[in-house]
């Protein structure tokens, strides 16, 4: 094996290390953050006058813990969740070799390892948290990318979608194929983590920059001398503006909500003037949510 091999697989085993350290800390806290944005997405569709009992909604890339179809389905939504991950909450042997095969053998062991260890502790401080029954009966979620969706037109009444974007490489082609499985009068709550925040290049050092700074990570490593590369899953790296492009470029957006600052106190004026090519709102807010609706069709012209 060659050195540049070997150094490869050590990182990734430190990682890996890492991870595992980081699941056993905040599985808890995962459950709860996600809880919280939920509560939040049902405040703002109650704004919007949605009514999520029957509503056909979509949530894009719903991941391994498929939570969030979970909380939309448990309150009477009829809801699929698509992801490119083989995702179905719970064991089986059919499961993990679907997604040895459709994955990759790293995805199926990452998947291996958070049921066998988080899910439990995750899952029960959801139920604590939720103030209803979870259903996980009955949960539809199904294997399939954003941009190739197995969907007639006009389907769905809302997207939802949490932490995914930044993880896409093709943004518009995504946004174009969920214009055409939307109704005209649907809506997207699209929750974007922002790269260039100060845990925007998703390193696990920084996934809590308010109450554990990293030590060994500098502060925005990413955009600055990106010593520390090794991240769980790939970014795009696209900054805020590019969403809005893309979004304005789809959809009429009726609002862009930043969902609030961290890490301000590590702000030093020397980083300030370092990073002088992002706004303080790009460094500082975390994540942004779009909500749009599809732009209506361009008028066509008559001819007289
Ligand atoms: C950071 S995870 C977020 C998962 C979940 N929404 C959550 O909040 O826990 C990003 C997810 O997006 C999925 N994903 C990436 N590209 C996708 C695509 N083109 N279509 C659907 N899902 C995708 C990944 O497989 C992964 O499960």
């Amino acid at each position: 094996m060659s050195r540049i091999a070997r150094t490869g697989l050590i990182r990734r085993f430190i990682l890996y290390l890492s991870m595992v350290r980081y699941g056993n800390a905040h599985n808890r806290d995962f459950a709860r953050e996600h809880f919280a944005f939920f509560r939040r997405l049902c405040e703002d569709l109650d704004r919007l006058s949605f009514n999520l009992d029957g509503l056909r909604v979509l949530d894009v890339g719903c991941g391994k813990m498929t939570w969030l179809t979970l909380l939309l389905h448990s309150c009477g939504a009829q809801v699929t969740g698509i992801d490119t991950e083989w995702v179905k909450p719970g064991f089986s042997l059919s499961k993990y070799w679907s997604m040895l095969r459709t994955n990759g053998l790293e995805r199926a062991l990452r998947t291996l390892v958070w049921d066998s260890m988080y899910a439990r502790p995750y899952y029960t401080e959801l139920k604590r948290v939720c103030p209803f029954q979870l259903l996980f009966e009955g949960i539809d979620a199904r294997a399939m990318s954003v941009v190739d969706l197995d969907f007639p037109d006009a389907t769905f009444d809302l997207v939802v979608s949490h932490e995914v974007f930044e993880h896409l490489p093709n943004v518009d082609a995504a946004l174009d194929e969920l214009r055409r499985v939307m109704k005209p009068e649907a809506v997207t709550y699209i929750y974007t983590h922002s790269f260039t925040s100060i845990s925007g290049g998703h390193h696990i050092a920084w996934k809590y920059p308010e109450s554990e700074p990293s030590a060994t990570v500098p502060p925005w490593d990413h955009l600055r001398d990106n010593r520390f590369p090794d991240i769980p899953s790939w970014v795009n790296g696209w900054r805020e503006h590019q969403y809005r492009g893309a979004f304005e470029r789809h959809f009429e957006v009726l609002d862009w909500i930043p969902t609030g600052n961290e890490g301000s106190a590590l702000l030093t004026p020397e980083i300030r003037d370092e990073l002088s090519q992002y706004t303080e709102h790009e460094l500082l807010n975390k994540g942004f949510i779009s909500v749009a609706r599809p732009a209506p069709p361009a008028r066509t012209e008559r001819r007289g």
